[in-house]
């Protein structure tokens, strides 16, 4: 039997012929139709004005803060709980985290600890320069209070929606809540070009710069002339038609992902002392993972799980360890309860992804039934 993995890319024939279009087309470079056509298309599924194609999500967060500003003597509010890559862009630009902890419903970022932070530091008289609100595991934030707080205090939202693609609140988009967001195409993303992410924002002006940046912040004349420091963050046309590939297939691997999430919750929900996480601002969520978490009642613990599942070939993973836990940012202040501390000691994500076929997910069901 081979081992079972979180979340590995679903990639096929469709792939591979739009690869091949694009490198017969001469096309081999961080530009070209696939570019634009992969902008094009995914600007229209979520219903964005404007989509900049980047080689990571990590990069769209940090061009997301470089077009706004943001430097050193500046802070940023970033989710605590999340992949550290949503404070790393923070670093980048020489500012500094401050961490705003989880609600419970959805573990994201809790609108009243932010509410906080932003009375404290008004009072302290530094807001910050930005927001960054994460919507972890497909599931979204809750805009509608979130939005709310940063309008306000007039700072900018940045939706780290790196692993939301395809999610959404009735019918609005995960990545559109904020002023910019930003998707990742990683390789155990939802869809993957095998690194890859978009910035989409409804303002042209931001996008245009954005794009700009991204290409050395070349000016457009024949010799090479620069105004300000520019970065070699475009997508590859190469990978760009992998995307596209993808995107094309994203609502059928959508419902596979929701099926498993389904059958977890059937066998899963009714163990004593064990819950499957479901988020309650979301309509339709991607279900990228499904994670569980288990309550004091429960005989057995996160790593007693994840132990036997390992035992069995079968990838597990605690849910994001959050930033204020991390040694590299251990002096950011933190605002709010840490719940995002006893999600992280309690809670596991499961396999999930699209290839997953049903009975290895009941396979996983009965190894994790056995423990109880
Ligand atoms: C919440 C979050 N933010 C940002 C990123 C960074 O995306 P990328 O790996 O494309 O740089 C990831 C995933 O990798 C993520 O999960």
């Amino acid at each position: 039997m081979s081992k079972i993995y979180l979340s590995p890319p679903d990639v096929g024939n469709i792939e591979r012929e739009m690869l091949i279009d694009a490198i017969d087309s001469g096309w081999v470079a961080p530009l070209g139709p696939h570019v634009d056509g992969f902008e094009r298309e995914l600007s229209y599924y979520v219903n964005a004005q404007n989509a900049v194609a980047l080689s990571s999500g990590t990069a769209g967060l940090h061009l997301a803060l470089v077009s706004l500003g943001v430097g050193p003597h500046d802070e940023v509010f970033v989710s605590n709980k999340t992949f550290v890559a949503s404070a790393n862009a923070v670093a980048y630009v020489g500012a500094t985290p401050v961490f705003i902890d989880s609600e419970k419903s959805s573990w994201n970022m809790c609108p009243q600890a932010l509410e906080e932070a932003f009375i404290a530091k008004k009072r302290a008289g530094k807001l910050p320069k930005a927001v960054v609100c994460v919507d972890l595991y497909g599931f979204l934030a809750d805009y509608e209070n979130i939005q709310r707080v940063c309008r306000n205090y007039d700072v900018p939202l940045i939706e780290d929606s790196a692993e939301a693609l395809g999610s959404h609140y009735q019918s609005k988009h995960a990545g559109t809540f904020g002023d910019m967001g930003v998707f990742s195409f990683n390789g155990n993303k939802i869809i993957t070009t095998s690194g890859g992410g978009m910035l989409v924002t409804a303002n042209d002006d931001r996008a245009q710069h954005i794009r700009h940046l991204a290409t050395q912040a070349r000016q457009p004349r024949l010799e090479y002339h620069h105004l300000e420091v520019g970065y070699n963050y475009r997508l590859s046309n190469l990978l760009a038609a992998v995307g596209r590939a993808q995107l094309s297939r994203l609502e059928d691997i959508l419902d596979r992902t929701t099926a498993h999430h389904k059958g977890y919750c059937k066998r899963l929900d009714s163990l004593p002392g064990v819950e499957v996480h479901k988020g309650d601002h979301t309509t339709r969520p991607n279900y990228w993972l499904t994670c569980v978490s288990l309550n004091k009642s429960c005989p057995a613990s996160r790593d007693d799980v994840i132990e036997k599942l390992a035992a069995e070939d079968i990838e597990s993973r605690p849910t994001w360890k959050p930033m204020h836990m991390q040694p590299v940012y251990k002096d950011c202040e933190l605002f709010g309860k840490p719940l995002s501390k006893e999600i992280f000691e309690t809670s596991f994500c499961l396999p999930s992804g699209s290839t997953l076929t049903s009975s290895e997910r009941e396979r996983i069901c009965d190894i994790i039934e056995s423990l109880f």
